[in-house]
């Protein structure tokens, strides 16, 4: 069956306040897991399981995402007379990797508003949604693992990983039933419980497919400290039986915690043949 959705809306107009002061000018989005900003990972993912077009949600302050991903000519010609052919390809191959589109929220109003500004692109479609919080290697794409979820049931589809009980108050938790080995009909989508009372261990990562009826449970979901959350909105779905999930196959890094972007440059860096002699040597002496 042909992939239908070809749309991903990746918000990147949040405050980066876990991040700050490194956030004050640089959006947490371009920060680098060993070379590449974390945001290209989330592109290429998308990419890679049929997605064609990329919806940026930003705001003034955040040019370099719009830079990044911009054919910068005087760059590569440059490139070309220092005969540096091969970063020449690496830095080519970013632009063509899919078509950017941005639009723009003025405010940093949470992550439910920053997606309804792209409701005019995504109209009726279903559409994929990132959050440059979590990096996911895996064979198929994760987004792609997503997309085959949604080809069965038509509706909204969170992606889900299993974490240890004691974290389990760091995320948003699913509650529901399983209707097949690794998806579930997701109930209810519970803001960091408590370990002792969680309904599950399965966190909501920052992998979705959402229908286009996520729009009107937007404009309906009242402000939680100034901002609307798009887990609220889920949420609405949810009680409607709209909302399935599926425990992603794959490795897991959450970037979206300091101790975790940390940890992902270092895991990453392992797993590259150019990195990993010098990150087993430093690691080797930080022992
Ligand atoms: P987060 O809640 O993780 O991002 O939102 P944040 O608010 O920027 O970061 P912290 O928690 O303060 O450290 C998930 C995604 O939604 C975007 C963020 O940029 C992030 O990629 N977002 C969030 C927006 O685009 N606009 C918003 O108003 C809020």
């Amino acid at each position: 069956m042909a992939n239908k959705i070809k749309k991903a809306v990746i918000p990147v107009a949040g405050f980066g306040t876990r991040f700050l002061p490194e956030t004050k000018a640089i959006p947490k989005e371009m920060l680098p897991v060993v070379d590449k900003p974390v945001v290209q990972y989330l592109v290429e993912e998308a990419v890679a399981a049929g997605i064609d077009t990329v919806i940026f949600v930003t705001n003034k302050n955040k040019h370099s995402v719009q830079s990044h991903f911009s054919r910068d000519r005087d760059f590569e010609a440059m490139l070309k007379r220092a005969k540096k052919f091969e970063l020449l390809d690496k830095v080519k191959e970013i632009h063509n990797l899919a078509d950017f589109l941005y639009v723009c929220q003025d405010e940093p109003l949470g992550s439910g508003d920053a997606v309804m500004r792209a409701q005019g692109i995504v109209q009726d479609e279903p559409f994929a949604v990132f959050y440059a919080d979590d990096i996911v290697e895996s064979v198929k794409p994760a987004i792609g693992q997503l997309i085959e979820v949604y080809d069965n049931y038509r509706t909204s589809v969170l992606g889900l990983f299993k974490v240890p009980k004691s974290e389990v108050n760091l995320y948003g938790i699913a509650d529901g039933e399983y209707v097949s080995e690794r998806t579930l009909l997701v109930r209810d989508l519970v803001e960091k419980p408590d370990p002792k009372s969680t309904p599950s261990q399965l966190a909501s990562v920052g992998r979705f497919i959402l229908t286009p009826d996520i729009f009107s449970k937007i404009a309906k979901t009242k402000k939680t400290k100034g901002e609307v959350y798009l887990a609220d909105a889920i949420d609405d779905l949810c009680n409607e039986g709209k909302v399935y999930g599926y425990e992603l196959e794959g490795k897991w890094y959450d970037c979206g915690s300091k101790a975790g972007f940390l940890r992902a440059n270092i895991e990453v860096a392992l797993k590259r043949t150019d990195m990993k002699k010098d990150m087993q040597n430093i690691l080797k002496d930080l022992r």
